[in-house]
């Protein structure tokens, strides 16, 4: 807000005094701008005294100006807004803002105030019109901080986040009635007294976050409307039990130790209440005994007030019907209390994932028309029971995440009363399918899920639940865009026929592990003609659906299958050119047909996202596909195209060898053999 407010402030004076037709002024030093003076992180250690005597705002952050002195800003009356961050900052002497008194924002973070803070504790108060200080990250502790901020009567923002405060108490904010953001995270703070904040009557933005408080008890700022309690190790949060009308709008209790729901203000208008990564349940249950109670003490002046609380009491003062987002994901949750969300009537987004709920029941009273987004993952969840009916609906549910429960089925109802639905996740449940003509009515129905004619839904996610062969329509009557099946080793085992009735509307397709193999017959894609990203990973497919080939596939995941080539062709046609990532490795291709991977590497517009732990297979050996050894090469090129040429080389040998050793033996028996046709031819009588 206050920025806005400035810069409206800027942008009149700039048209009042014509200053825009004015060209950027170069300076030796500093960027100069309108009237803005940017000298960030130049090694000065002084302030420039050389800038515009209009300057109205001066940026000198991650510079080394220790001090800064009385004269440093003399000529810069106009100043209205400094930033002096990270620069080691000790001191500002008294006078060192006398000339500049319309400075309305000074930062200051990241320096050494802590040094000599009652100097420039005096400089500040010589400030009427500072709006928003910020001092984090100055190693300040209460005292420090109270003593700087004590005349600063006009302050709307203040920030002493990442200092040593440790303990507040009523002496501390005075005289700041415009106080309305207070930022005081990550110091040591564990105490906060009663009364520490009463002055400040005008506080909307609390930040507490990163302390050490145990509790907050008694809390009764009514006109705050955002606290961050977050990351502390808060316990107990209860506000004062009376019927003021609190303003807060946003509680933020999450990364604490809290043991049970807060007790809220009776009457709020909270929309955000975040408990996320707690240790909430609910007793009422486990320990049915109305006389455990707490009491707690609180000193006040020197009366001791003492609030009792039924401590197995479910059900917090406040109706939350303003409430629109709630997160208690990551917490105890055995159950949630019956009327639960009784008055919850605007809420919007609720997440309760990573629990220990084991039922949940929404009753028809419980009307949760504004839900959008139910997160129930990583539950025990075994039975989800909704009341539906003509008067119990969720008619504005989008997003309904199950993953990582017990559940093996839903309602049958539970598609035709969220008509909104797109988004179911029931992966990891050991979910079952109904049967085709099985019964659709009924309590029985909750041992399987019927998703046939849930025309609304677009993204079902059903990866991890083991499911059995599907049957042949499991999914008539849905126009799914994305589908997840994978991890589910039987689903597929038939081939593709279950797909049959979403393939036309399919986008993006998860088949990893999925069963489908070289023997189905089924792998047949090209009724998927909106396919964008597939995945068939872990699927030990012995060949490459020649259907693929006319899809434009803009992913493709091939990776752990049994494939010993791919079609060269395959890049020439559809597939090739709309294709942008592939997968390929832990497939036995054949190292000596490796011609496709050749045409694919020449593709530039074909990321191969494993490329280098694609290997292929010679002589049962693994080898990198991408730099194949020359040896490997070659003797590819010996067995396969010069086999003429094998049969020469090993042939001619053997004739040659054989023509010599005829030869040798010719010879050598030479004289025998004349001698032989000489007795012949004498012992024939002539
Ligand atoms: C700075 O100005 C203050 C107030 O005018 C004065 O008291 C102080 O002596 C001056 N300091 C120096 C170092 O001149
Ligand atoms: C505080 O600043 C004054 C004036 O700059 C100096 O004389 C004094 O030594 C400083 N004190 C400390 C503790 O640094
Ligand atoms: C509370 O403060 C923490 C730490 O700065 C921040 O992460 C969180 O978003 C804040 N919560 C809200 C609701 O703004
Ligand atoms: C409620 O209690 C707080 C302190 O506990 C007190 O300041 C406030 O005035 C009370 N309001 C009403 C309406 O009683
Ligand atoms: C709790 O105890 C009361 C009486 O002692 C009994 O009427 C009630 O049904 C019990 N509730 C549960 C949930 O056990
Ligand atoms: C608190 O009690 C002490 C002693 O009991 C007494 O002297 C003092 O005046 C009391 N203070 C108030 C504010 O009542
Ligand atoms: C504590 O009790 C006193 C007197 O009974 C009362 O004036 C005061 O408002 C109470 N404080 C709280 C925080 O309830
Ligand atoms: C469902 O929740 C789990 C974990 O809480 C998350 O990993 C998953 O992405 C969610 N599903 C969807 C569809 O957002
Ligand atoms: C690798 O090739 C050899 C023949 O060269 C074959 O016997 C073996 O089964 C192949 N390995 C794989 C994993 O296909």
């Amino acid at each position: 807000m206050a920025l806005i407010a400035h810069s409206i402030f800027l942008c009149v004076v700039f048209l009042d005094t014509g200053w825009g037709s004015k060209p950027t002024a170069d300076h030796s030093v500093c960027k100069t701008e309108k009237r803005s003076a940017d000298c960030n992180g130049r090694w000065l250690d002084t302030v420039p005294a050389d800038l515009p005597a209009g300057t109205e705002e001066l940026l000198l952050d991650a510079n080394a100006i220790q001090t800064l002195r009385n004269a440093s800003l003399g000529q810069y009356q106009f100043l209205q807004s400094l930033r002096l961050c990270e620069n080691g900052l000790e001191v500002i002497e008294p006078g060192a803002f006398l000339a500049s008194r319309r400075i309305s924002f000074l930062f200051m973070a990241n320096n050494a105030l802590f040094m000599n803070y009652s100097m420039t504790a005096a400089a500040l108060w010589s400030l009427p019109a500072l709006r928003k200080l910020d001092l984090s990250g100055n190693q300040l502790t209460e005292d420090m901080m109270a003593t700087l901020i004590q005349q600063l009567s006009s302050l709307e923002s203040l920030s002493v986040a990442r200092n040593a405060i440790m303990r507040l108490d009523d002496s501390h904010f005075k005289n700041l009635p415009y106080l309305k953001e207070l930022d005081l995270q990550q110091n040591y703070i564990f105490e906060i007294e009663i009364g520490a904040f009463e002055s400040l009557q005008g506080l909307q933005f609390l930040n507490l976050a990163y302390n050490y408080m145990p509790c907050i008890v008694e809390f009764d700022l009514t006109q705050l409307r955002i606290l961050n309690a977050s990351n502390n190790r808060i316990e107990w949060f209860l506000a004062a039990d009376n019927d003021s009308a609190f303003k807060l709008e946003t509680l933020d209790l999450s990364h604490n130790r809290l043991l049970f729901f807060p007790l809220l203000p009776r009457r709020n208008k909270l929309q955000t209440l975040l408990l996320t990564h707690n240790k909430i349940s609910f007793y009422g249950k486990l320990f049915n005994d109305s006389e455990s109670t707490l009491q707690l003490q609180s000193p006040y002046d020197n009366i001791t007030n003492v609030t009792t609380i039924n401590l197995w009491e479910e059900i917090s003062y406040g109706v939350l019907s303003f409430l629109s987002i709630l997160d208690m994901s990551w917490n105890r949750l055995q159950y949630l209390p019956e009327r639960f969300f009784e008055g919850m009537a605007s809420l919007g987004h609720l997440k309760l994932s990573h629990n220990c709920l084991e039922t949940l029941h929404i009753h028809e009273r419980e009307s949760l028309d504004s839900l959008v987004d139910l997160d129930l993952s990583y539950n025990r969840l075994s039975n989800l029971q909704m009341n539906l009916g003509p008067g119990m609906s969720l008619p504005n549910l989008r997003w309904f995440n199950l993953s990582t429960n017990r559940l093996h089925g839903l309602q049958a109802e539970i598609f035709t009363h969220t008509p909104m639905i797109t988004t179911v996740d029931l992966s990891n449940n050991p979910i079952e399918m109904c049967a085709l003509h099985g019964s659709t009515t009924g309590a029985g129905s909750l041992s399987c899920i019927d998703i046939r004619n849930a025309g609304s839904l677009r993204n079902l996610y059903l990866a991890g639940c083991n499911l059995k062969v599907l049957g042949s329509h499991v999914f008539r009557g849905t126009f799914l865009v994305q589908l997840d099946l994978s991890d589910n080793p039987s689903a597929l085992l038939s081939g593709l026929l279950p797909l049959q009735d979403v393939a036309p509307s399919l986008q993006v397709l998860s088949l990893r592990n999925t069963g489908l193999s070289a023997a189905s017959i089924n792998v047949d894609f090209s009724a998927f003609q909106k396919l964008k990203i597939l995945d068939l990973s872990e699927n030990s497919l012995a060949s490459f659906p020649e259907s693929l080939i006319g899809l434009r596939l803009s992913m493709l995941d091939l990776r752990r299958n049994c494939l010993h080539t791919l079609p060269q062709h395959a890049m020439q046609n559809p597939l090739g050119k709309s294709l942008h990532v592939i997968y390929l490795s832990r497939n036995p291709y054949d190292c000596c047909s490796l011609g496709w991977w050749d045409v694919l590497r020449s593709f530039s517009t074909v990321h191969i996202a494993d490329m280098s732990e694609v290997t292929c297979n010679y002589s049962s050996r693994l080898i990198n596909a991408a730099n194949l050894p020359e040896l490997v090469l070659l003797s590819c090129k010996w067995v396969t195209t010069d086999i003429i040429l094998l049969y020469l080389v090993l042939v001619l040998p053997t004739c040659f060898a054989l023509l010599v050793a005829f030869a040798i033996i010719f010879l050598t028996f030479r004289q025998h053999i004349l001698q032989m046709v000489k007795i012949r031819y004498r012992s024939s009588p002539y």
